[in-house]
């Protein structure tokens, strides 16, 4: 019974007479923290840690993630599922008349091309790197050697495009299959596996010499080198790392069951992802440590530091690829996620078939991802705002994009939908008894995310 009605749901779908969607609670948990995972953790999270004192910059990431990240991802997958339609659709059609509210859903979409430019260049990097540990390269223990195999690698353009190139067909592939066959599908396989291989290299890192070290860096708050800037780049990862600011959690909310708890997804992607974030963290520090390298070495932590620190340790080349493999698979998820934006967008608004939608936007990706690409090389030179393409795609994404759209959607929830609505949308419609959860989540997401995302955006930006 069961199979025949899935049956017939995945032929409505075809049909186009059903609006594909997540089919289980496992599903939605599987593709939201997907989605959520990824780079961030495996890439940013250690190394702009690594640059920001340690545990002084984890509290404060803490303190952002609670008070602005999971109130604005809250809002989004609430909005998402109410209306059921595309990010800039849903903000349309859930805002009084003549208020231009779908703008935020449009600058959610630049954002996803504009993040995608950069995240593309980075996975093929990881994927490279799969390829290249596995066939025993990168097997020295001096960074100097490792740093020279990477810089062989991004300033290459033929390569640095080829390497993106490969991601985003793997990607536009999966996208192509749909929201339930496609992303819920791949990310409940990936999943179980990106946590087996993460635990396996946290217990090789921790039963290295002298790994203590590393964890008292975790774990031991160091305030002197925390500034407004910090703050700023704290609460700018929070949203990244959570997926929110830009509609990506409006598109996923809007997959999600109609008996979904929102407020409890959303707490539980949260608190997986920040065990994710503080496990990559435990594979990283010890290990750096236990071979006196610096833990300080920014964006080429992953790719000049790690290899180096993986060829000091017995059994090291396995664990290196494994660690890319780790990388690759939450790169993937979270890719996922970003494409969606305009694939739903386009497909749905525009009334183009997924498959062409999925095309379009991976054609169009690899022209403005190329600018990233060839950050490194060609164009190398060419800078706007002192920063190369790749280094403007992130900054701009991180620093302004999102928290600006968090800034504005956590307005549009507290002040123009309004308590009302939102306790219909999150008790879903009075099933769920959670009173106290949608009366504490209506203040912090009225009053509190609002100032705070208004005070560090000023601060942060020094403007104030
Ligand atoms: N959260 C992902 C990561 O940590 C990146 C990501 C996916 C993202 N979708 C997003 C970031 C939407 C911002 C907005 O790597």
């Amino acid at each position: 019974m069961a199979v025949k009605q899935e049956l017939e749901s995945v032929e409505a779908i075809q049909q186009g007479k059903k609006r594909d969607g997540f089919t289980s609670a496992i599903g939605v948990i599987a593709a939201t923290l997907g989605s959520a995972v990824g780079l961030g953790n495996i890439w940013k999270f250690p190394s702009i840690t690594g640059q920001n004192g340690g545990a002084a910059f984890i509290i404060i990431y803490l303190l952002s993630t609670l008070l602005v990240g999971l109130p604005v991802m809250i809002s989004e997958q609430m909005l998402g599922r109410k209306a059921r339609k595309d990010a800039i659709s849903t903000l349309r059609d859930l805002s009084p008349k003549k208020q231009p509210w779908w703008l935020v859903g449009a600058a959610g979409v630049l954002a996803a091309f504009l993040i995608m430019a950069f995240y593309t260049e980075v996975a093929g990097w990881v994927f490279a790197y799969i390829f290249k540990s596995a066939a025993g390269g990168f097997l020295s223990t001096d960074p100097a050697v490792t740093s020279q195999a990477f810089m062989n690698l991004v300033v290459n353009p033929m390569q640095s495009l080829i390497w993106q190139w490969v991601v985003l067909v793997m990607i536009g592939a999966i996208l192509m299959l749909g929201v339930s066959k496609g992303i819920e599908s791949t990310t409940k396989k990936l999943m179980p596996v990106l946590f087996v291989i993460l635990v396996a290299i946290c217990v090789r890192s921790l039963t290295l010499e002298g790994a203590g070290e590393g964890l008292r860096f975790l774990l031991q708050p160091d305030f002197a080198k925390v500034t407004w800037t910090t703050v700023l780049v704290a609460m700018g990862l929070a949203f990244f790392k959570l997926s929110t600011g830009m509609g990506t959690m409006i598109t996923y909310g809007s997959y999600f069951r109609d008996e979904q708890d929102i407020p409890a997804t959303a707490t539980k992607v949260m608190l997986a992802d920040l065990l994710v974030s503080m496990l990559a963290g435990i594979a990283i520090f010890p290990a750096v440590f236990a071979f006196g390298f610096e833990p300080d070495a920014g964006p080429s932590l992953l790719f000049i530091t790690i290899p180096a620190v993986f060829a000091s340790m017995p059994f090291g080349n396995v664990f290196m690829v494994l660690f890319f493999i780790l990388a690759g698979i939450a790169a993937t998820g979270a890719m996922l996620s970003l494409l969606e934006v305009p694939v739903a967008f386009i497909n749905e608004k525009l009334n183009i078939s997924r498959p062409v939608a999925t095309v379009a936007t991976v054609v169009l990706l690899a022209v403005i991802g190329s600018t990233a690409a060839l950050s490194n090389s060609t164009l190398a030179e060419v800078k706007l705002f002192g920063l190369t393409f790749f280094d403007l795609f992130d900054y701009t994404t991180s620093n302004i994009l999102l928290p600006v759209g968090g800034l504005l959607i956590a307005i549009f929830v507290g002040w123009v939908w309004g308590k009302e609505k939102i306790t219909d949308a999150l008790t879903n419609a009075g099933v769920l008894k959670n009173e106290w959860v949608v009366n504490g989540f209506y203040v912090i997401v009225k009053f509190v995310t609002p100032l705070l995302l208004i005070l560090v955006l000023l601060r942060g930006l020094a403007i104030l």
